[in-house]
């Protein structure tokens, strides 16, 4: 309690650990909430957190709410799925794709996670999870960082070729990216012409806290 008070103050860390593919992992009181960052940037709880809060809110939470399957391609500390289950009342099930264990361990640990009936974690690569994978989703959010770094395989044919794959027929892609050079924005426009058809529709949303930009497809 004292911690959390002290954190409108000055930041409190009360928990570190290394990772293999984040650099440091911290668990921190900020402004009376409890937040996870990786070295340079904010993993979940946080800006992160209202990122992905105004991607499912350009979706609609009437239309989450009739969903049966979501899927999250990188889990952190699972401030997203908090959001879908708190603040929106889903009721199906979330399946979370996790490569670092150890986050996992912290968002159990930390954020309760594990207490979430309608949730199940699968630790792996999420490159790995999508090519084998043969269920569908009504919902697929893409949030996976190195800490800053997004991994290439994000924005090759083969992984999005997978997710079109698993999505359900007038399903959704809320895809979190960050633009930190202009480069990204030619990348992220190359992400964009693979749902260019009749079979998509898709929408971006630029400077979402600042460096974020959200990509939204739908299966139509
Ligand atoms: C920004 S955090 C996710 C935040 C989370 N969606 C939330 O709502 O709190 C990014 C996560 O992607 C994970 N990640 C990185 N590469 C991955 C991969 N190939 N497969 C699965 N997860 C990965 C990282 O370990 C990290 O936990």
């Amino acid at each position: 309690m004292i911690k959390r008070l002290l954190s409108y103050i000055i930041p409190i860390k009360i928990y570190e650990k290394s990772s293999k593919t984040s650099g440091n992992l911290e668990v921190t009181w900020n402004n009376g909430k409890l937040v996870l960052d990786s070295k340079n940037t904010n993993y979940s709880y946080g800006s992160l957190q209202k990122v992905l809060r105004k991607g499912l809110y350009f979706i609609g939470f009437d239309r989450i709410l009739k969903m049966n399957e979501i899927l999250i391609l990188g889990v952190a500390g699972g401030s997203v799925i908090k959001t879908i289950i708190k603040e929106i009342g889903f009721k199906g099930n979330i399946t979370g794709v996790e490569i670092d264990e150890n986050t996992i361990a912290i968002a159990d640990r930390f954020f309760g996670l594990h207490q979430i009936q309608n949730y199940q974690t699968v630790i792996a690569d999420a490159n790995e999870f999508v090519e084998k994978r043969d269920k569908k989703y009504d919902l697929i959010i893409i949030d996976i960082f190195e800490d800053t770094e997004m991994p290439n395989f994000l924005f090759e044919k083969k992984f999005i070729n997978n997710c079109k794959q698993i999505l359900q027929y007038k399903g959704f892609i809320l895809f979190n990216t960050m633009i930190l050079d202009d480069k990204k924005i030619d990348r992220n426009n190359n992400f964009i012409k693979q749902f260019e058809n009749e079979k998509y529709y898709s929408k971006s949303f630029s400077k979402v806290e600042y460096y974020n930009q959200l990509i939204l497809i739908e299966k139509i």
